[in-house]
């Protein structure tokens, strides 16, 4: 069964309390649920996780390009800073779509910038939750056209 893997980044944990007029009243569980209903849907299996940490995310990435699973990426503020979560997409030329739940373009400055666009197969951000649901369903088409 073809699978995506939902890898969350730093501080992604804390939506639903965290800035709540930026980042809406919605908890990292409640967008587990949509996306498991999403693959379910679409038949995928999927793993989802979050991490704080750099070196863990390096890790998810190239271990769920190793198995070919589709990538749904927030990266959090790794986004703009990781040289070395861009060189793992390239590494193990891992299918990503970047998603950002908030129009990172109509933000700071610093946010504008992105290590992991150059090396995603497409970009989200600014549809909240539903990006991510998005993301799925793109993937599974992308993943059906590779088999
Ligand atoms: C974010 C945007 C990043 O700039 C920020 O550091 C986050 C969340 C988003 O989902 O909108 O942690 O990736």
């Amino acid at each position: 069964m073809a699978a995506v893997h939902v890898l969350n980044g730093p501080n992604l944990n804390l939506i639903g309390t965290r800035e709540p007029a930026i980042y809406g009243s919605l908890t990292l569980a409640d967008i587990e649920a949509r996306c498991r209903a999403k693959a379910k849907a679409l038949k995928l299996g999927l793993v989802f996780s979050q991490t704080n940490h750099e070196g863990e995310l390096v890790d998810q990435i190239q271990a769920a390009g190793r198995q070919k699973a589709g990538i749904v990426l927030n990266a959090g503020a790794y986004t703009h800073t990781s040289v070395a979560i861009h060189d793992a997409i390239r590494g193990v030329d891992a299918l990503v779509i970047e998603v950002h739940l908030t129009n990172v373009h109509a933000r700071e400055g610093f946010r504008h910038h992105s290590y992991v666009s150059p090396v995603a197969k497409g970009v989200i951000a600014g549809l909240g939750p539903f990006g991510y649901e998005a993301a799925i369903e793109a993937l599974a088409e992308l993943l059906r056209q590779r088999s």
